[in-house]
């Protein structure tokens, strides 16, 4: 393994804020329902306080780097006030400078009880708005226990955009309970009809811990599900949209922040159970903070940092897992450069995949085919 150079990897931070005005019976997120719907302005003080000591124990990772993206999510990270986020921004930056023009995406959800005006958020310097529509379907809104109608997630995506946010990304989910091709392509429709720059096309998946797993919904069978895929990346398409990671469409320039997780970039976490990842010369580590919010704001932050490096054997999966999951892969020189081994170690196991085409026959890029993305856990797996 060769020395590794930090400063020549982007790096990004992951700020988690834990909080939902009630929990989703779908959801597996580190995401809890606050007291009474509201969070207190006692509670948003004291956990952006611990924010700010928690990134204090991670200020040396940087290695002189400035913060390239920031993403913040949830958790409901509308909860927390615009004047907070200032706060936070400004205390962040003078310990480790953002770049320029660094992006900084916000989590919202819909409901307006949720959120302080869009325009608010975009005065204190958060350029990019993550809506988490799900459907605009009000009987699937109602089955997935979501707060908001549909009516307020029309109105969120263009108040957003009224407001002055040219980057609006919509979460839509598909495969939900009983649902019909018809129903999944009308979500999509309003999603792209009402100005989404982005769309985060998921499906359903059940989780275990999550109500859903207890008492299952019905759901669209395989051939519906299919259909169902298949359509909705032809309708996302013709409408100028580009899929550019498994479930990542972009209509604009891709979302700086995932693109360096799946580059295998570096990522400072803060926040409850937030995840991180950075390199040092000697290796390339991951970290997890404590998940739930009173055992968070109760320990000391460096008793949090939960450390973890990535051993040799499971680098290759760990590179691959994330780039093989973008369209366009990547450029091959992001092996050894964030990873310190040599490519020519995987010679037979990428060899063997190119010869079956599930990989391109390209030196400089490392990439699935389309057959490729279609067994992406077989390809995968090949790196086991
Ligand atoms: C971190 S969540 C939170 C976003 C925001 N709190 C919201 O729900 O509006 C990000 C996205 O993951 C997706 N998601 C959550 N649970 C899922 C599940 N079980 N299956 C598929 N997608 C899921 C949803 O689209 C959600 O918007
Ligand atoms: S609002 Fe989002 S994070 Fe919160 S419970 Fe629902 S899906 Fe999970």
């Amino acid at each position: 393994m060769t020395d590794l150079t930090p400063q020549n990897i982007p790096l990004s931070l992951y700020i988690h804020m834990p909080w939902c005005v009630r929990k989703c019976p779908y959801c597996d997120f580190n995401s809890h329902a606050v007291p009474d719907g509201k969070l207190s302005l006692d509670l948003e003080q004291e956990y952006l306080l611990a924010l700010v000591e928690d990134f204090k124990t991670q200020e040396d990772f940087a290695q002189g780097r400035k913060i390239h993206s920031v993403f913040i999510g949830g958790g409901t990270p509308s909860l927390i006030s615009a004047q907070g986020y200032q706060w936070l921004f400004t205390q962040l930056k003078a310990l480790v400078p953002f770049e320029q023009d660094c992006e900084i995406t916000l989590e919202a959800n819909p409901g307006t009880v949720e959120h302080d005006p869009f325009a608010d958020y975009l005065d204190v310097g958060i350029n990019r708005l993550s809506l988490g529509v799900q459907s605009f379907n009000p009987d699937h809104l109602t089955k997935l226990g979501r707060i908001h109608s549909n009516d307020d997630a029309v109105s969120a995506i263009q108040h957003a955009k009224q407001a002055g946010f040219q980057r609006v990304n919509v979460d839509l989910m598909h495969g939900l309970p009983e649902q019909t091709l018809e129903q999944a392509l009308y979500d999509l429709k309003l999603a792209v009809e009402n100005g989404a720059t982005h769309i985060s096309w998921y499906q359903l998946t059940i989780e275990p811990n999550t109500v859903f797993f207890r008492t299952q919904p019905i759901l669209p069978v395989d051939d519906v599900l299919e259909t169902i895929q298949e359509q909705g990346e032809q309708y996302l398409k013709a409408n100028g949209f580009i899929n550019y990671e498994v479930s990542a469409w972009r209509k604009e320039k891709p979302s700086s922040h995932n693109l360096n997780y799946w580059q295998f970039g570096d990522y400072l976490a803060i926040g409850a159970g937030a995840h991180g990842k950075i390199t040092q010369a000697d290796g390339v580590y991951r970290f997890q903070k404590t998940r739930l919010p009173k055992d968070y704001l109760a320990k000391v932050p460096a008793e949090h940092l939960q450390f973890k490096r990535i051993e040799k054997q499971d680098m290759p999966f760990e590179f691959m897992m994330n780039a093989l999951r973008l369209n366009e892969g990547v450029h091959a020189q992001m092996y050894p450069e964030r990873t310190g081994l040599n490519l020519s170690d995987l010679d037979q196991v990428i060899g063997s995949l190119k010869q079956r085409k599930l990989m391109l026959n390209d030196d400089t890029q490392l990439a699935c085919t389309a057959q490729g993305h279609v067994f992406l856990n077989s390809v995968l797996e090949a790196f086991l």
